[in-house]
């Protein structure tokens, strides 16, 4: 029986406490596939009209709108490449890996409604060298699908890419599936005007593919019978942190921190903050509870889901030192090639650890202040705006805890067991 328009969960709908959700069972909770095909308009396709009604935006990081994007891809005149970008180099997170570990077929589908809709005749399937299983379950799930044995299918390939917290850039993917480096290239020209071999390139996260997959076969309506107006249908979301269960959680748009927390087992001790976003997120106060997890609403305040992750710090932790070994470790992530990475990233890092030490004579917390503000939008990539923010907001809602550590150097929680991981992520469990 097909899902039903309220029906929770969708994207994790059928997934087996083992393993990955065969193609017959996937059918029998989805039915078939239907593949519109290229319409002479590819700019007025249906897929592109009712991915715009549905209200889907990308689920990597930045939000685009997931319409205007495959508009902009199809607006060019040539058979695009298309990107599936399971990098995730995002060491908090770990639905990528789940959703084409556990549900392949899903995301398959929306590749090729994406694919049938551009007239793609390439399909990249890029994947974190490092999880290698998860490309066997691809290669398995791919032997299985009759569509892409058909005359005329698009060549499809899964492709490794070294992990780190840039290759997921999308200037850097399509770099590297070019056999360049995995950095970021300067833009203009963008991946979807000239990508990978100089061909448009449509670059989307893994999870986009399958919202795109459920928005194909159940349309816009049924998108939207769950979530909010403006943050419509449901995301994952890794939790980590002080919960019972650490893990993937699919939650409907507007749900609040406290429901997410409930639903990842209630909180194991007193929290001193949550982190929203990531290593390019905010801190935000345990009194923060009742904030909705509503993508939109949260654009309006200046916050972000990032990639869709939330962390729980403990009231047993250094902040000062967690904020200082993550400014550190994404210095070093950084392709050190523009100005903001070279100088500021590094100066920031190197501030942070003087403070760390009790070391604030010539006035650290100022000066990494300053940086923050001066590092934004000066570089190739957001690498550094997303650290500055990270840093920033830890400074401003931790403000204390820091002019502690200036005046009287490490604390005792200084030496305890890091909450934020560095730099590899072990596999996420499922809730
Ligand atoms: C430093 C950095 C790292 C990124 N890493 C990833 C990643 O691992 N996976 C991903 O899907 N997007 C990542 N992104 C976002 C991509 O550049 C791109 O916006 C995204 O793949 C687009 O897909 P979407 O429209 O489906 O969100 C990263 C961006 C930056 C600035
Ligand atoms: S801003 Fe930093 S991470 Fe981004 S391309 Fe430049 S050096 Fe690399």
């Amino acid at each position: 029986m097909s899902l039903a328009a309220g029906q929770f969960p969708r994207l994790l709908a059928g997934m087996p406490p083992e393993g990955f959700l065969p193609l017959a069972a996937h059918e029998a909770l989805h039915g078939p596939l239907p593949l519109s095909g290229r319409s002479r308009s590819r700019t007025e396709h249906p897929l592109i009209l009712e991915l715009e009604r549905a209200g889907v935006r990308g689920y990597g990081g930045a939000g685009f709108p997931t319409a205007t994007k495959l508009h902009a891809v199809a607006t060019q005149g040539a058979r695009p490449t298309i990107v599936v970008n399971g990098a995730e180099g995002e060491p908090l997170s770990g639905k990528d890996v789940l959703l084409t570990g556990r549900m392949p077929h899903l995301v398959i589908d929306g590749v090729l409604a994406a694919a049938s809709t551009l007239g793609s005749d390439r399909v990249i399937f890029a994947l974190d060298e490092e999880v290698r299983g998860v490309a066997r379950v691809l290669q398995q799930a791919l032997a299985q699908r009759p569509e892409l044995q058909r005359r005329g299918a698009p060549a499809v390939s899964v492709n490794a890419v070294p992990g780190g917290y840039l290759s997921g850039q999308e200037t850097a993917l399509v770099s590297a599936l070019g056999g360049g480096w995995a950095k970021p290239t300067t833009t203009p020209p963008y991946p979807f005007e000239r990508g990978i071999k100089g061909v448009p390139t449509l670059v989307s996260n893994s999870e986009t593919f399958a919202q795109i997959a459920l928005v194909a076969r159940h349309g816009a309506d049924w998108f939207r019978a769950l979530g909010t107006t403006n943050d419509p249908g449901t995301r994952l979301i890794t939790v980590s942190g002080a919960v019972s269960y650490p893990g993937v959680v699919e939650v409907a748009g507007g749900t609040t921190l406290r429901q997410l927390i409930s639903a990842s087992g209630g909180l194991t001790e007193p929290i001193q903050g949550v982190l929203l976003g990531g290593y390019a997120g905010t801190w935000l106060s345990p009194d923060d509870l009742e904030l909705r997890l509503d993508a939109h609403a949260l654009r309006e305040r200046g916050l972000r889901l990032g990639s869709g992750i939330v962390v729980l710090l403990p009231a047993s932790a250094c902040i000062v030192a967690e904020v200082s070994g993550v400014a550190r470790w994404l210095e070093q992530e950084s392709a050190h090639q523009c100005g903001p990475c070279i100088h500021g990233l590094q100066a920031i890092a190197d501030a942070l650890e003087e403070l760390c030490g009790g070391g604030d004579r010539r006035g650290a917390y100022t000066r990494i202040e300053r940086w923050c503000e001066l590092v934004v939008r000066r570089g190739a990539c957001s690498l550094p705006d997303g650290a500055a923010t990270f840093v920033a907001s830890a400074l401003r809602r931790f403000r204390p805890v820091f002019d502690d550590h200036a005046r009287h150097g490490a604390c005792d929680l200084c030496r305890a067991e890091r909450v934020l991981p560095i730099p590899a992520f072990d596999a996420v469990p499922v809730r």
